[in-house]
């Protein structure tokens, strides 16, 4: 085990706990809230960080800085070739917290082929993409037909094992609304928990305006009045506010749910979380409007000290929070799929 680590404090005294790092900025999917329908400009793959660079940068975060828990994202991380490979050597990794709590962020169209080979090389847990159960309605949110394949991917997760399986459903207004409740059903049925999330100003073709969000005091009164809920205890650095269903045994993944209140209730005041995007560009923000090259640093043979440098001078200009809703926020020029969500 290494040596004891140095908090990565941020301005506002927030200790950095928590790495997501994309692993391509491609996707398999053309989820609406998301991406366009065509022309997206993808990085060469020069430009991506290899599994040797992702690990050699996660490596600083957890080993230096005491980060506990890493995500995958994308894109989507599993249109990336050999993913297993960069599982094993990014599980590997430890601190005096114990090994990196590994999770990945998934839209599940993939997840019975590879659940197996990633929860082997050693992946924990796994969110994956669900907004709606009408497989014409899914087909016009994703631009796939691919329901049917989500679904069983969500069964191979479950069945492969991993820690916990949570769904994620962003809502949107007019287009999957009406669903809140019968995604609610899925959950409680098929044991996992759903979380619903404010739909964020993150979309490629910037439909996105402050009506078509719901927010979660309206998400939580429409599934309380079929399945009453109450509030669970604080939730420390996670976005999700859970709630347990009154009828429930309050610890099974299907006896509860979780909002994640972006835009209506924004959790920034608890945030631990900074970001690589897949071109090894360092975020302090989901809406951050500057980004830190490291993996540029890093091709160009700075050691590890000097990484570190930037990785401080990055935090030090960690905000406050985002700005949506006030006159001053400025939309990110990328996209969630390019970030990394
Ligand atoms: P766990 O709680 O560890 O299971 O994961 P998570 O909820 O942090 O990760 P996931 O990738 O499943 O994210 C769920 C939703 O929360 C996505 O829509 C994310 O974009 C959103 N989210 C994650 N981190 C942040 C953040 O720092 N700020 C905001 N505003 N949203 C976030
Ligand atoms: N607003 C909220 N969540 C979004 N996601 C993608 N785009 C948006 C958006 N505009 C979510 C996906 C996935 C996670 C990575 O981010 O549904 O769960
Ligand atoms: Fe792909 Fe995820 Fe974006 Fe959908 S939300 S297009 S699955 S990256």
């Amino acid at each position: 085990m290494s040596a004891a680590h140095q908090d990565l404090i941020d301005p506002f005294g927030r200790v950095i706990e928590d790495l997501r790092i994309s692993v391509t900025d491609r996707c398999n999917f053309r989820c609406t809230y998301c991406m366009p329908e065509e022309g997206m400009q993808f990085l060469d793959r020069s430009k991506v960080m290899s599994f040797e660079e992702i690990e050699h940068l996660a490596r600083i975060f957890v080993e230096r800085y005491g980060v506990k828990g890493i995500r995958l994202t994308g894109g989507e991380p599993t249109v990336r070739a050999q993913l297993p490979v960069l599982v094993t050597k990014l599980a590997a990794l430890e601190n005096e917290h114990g090994h990196v709590d590994l999770a990945m962020t998934t839209n599940g169209a993939t997840m019975r082929l590879v659940a197996d080979g990633l929860r082997e090389a050693g992946l924990k847990r796994v969110n994956i993409s669900l907004d709606t159960l009408d497989r014409a309605k899914f087909h016009e949110m994703t631009r796939r037909d691919q329901l049917d394949n989500v679904l069983d991917g969500i069964e191979a997760a479950k069945e492969a094992g991993f820690d916990r399986v949570k769904i994620n459903a962003v809502i949107e207004r007019g287009v999957n609304d009406d669903e809140i409740v019968d995604l609610a059903t899925y959950g409680r049925e098929q044991n996992v928990e759903v979380r619903f999330i404010e739909f964020m100003p993150l979309d490629a073709t910037g439909h996105w305006m402050n009506d078509t969000v719901v927010g979660q005091d309206e998400i939580v009164a429409k599934i309380n009045e079929v399945y009453p809920i109450e509030v669970m205890p604080a939730r420390g650095a996670a976005p999700a506010d859970r709630f347990r269903y009154l009828d429930g045994d309050g610890t099974s993944a299907g006896s509860m749910i979780g909002v994640i209140p972006t835009v209506t209730k924004p959790f920034c005041g608890d945030c631990d979380r900074v970001r690589l995007t897949a071109e090894g560009d360092f975020r302090t923000c989901l809406f951050a409007t500057k980004e830190f090259g490291l993996l540029a640093a890093l091709r160009a043979g700075e050691t590890d000290d000097q990484l570190a440098a930037r990785i401080e001078a990055a935090v030090a200009t960690k905000w406050a929070g985002h700005q949506i809703n006030q006159v001053n926020f400025t939309r990110p020029t990328k996209s969630m799929s390019q970030i990394g969500g």
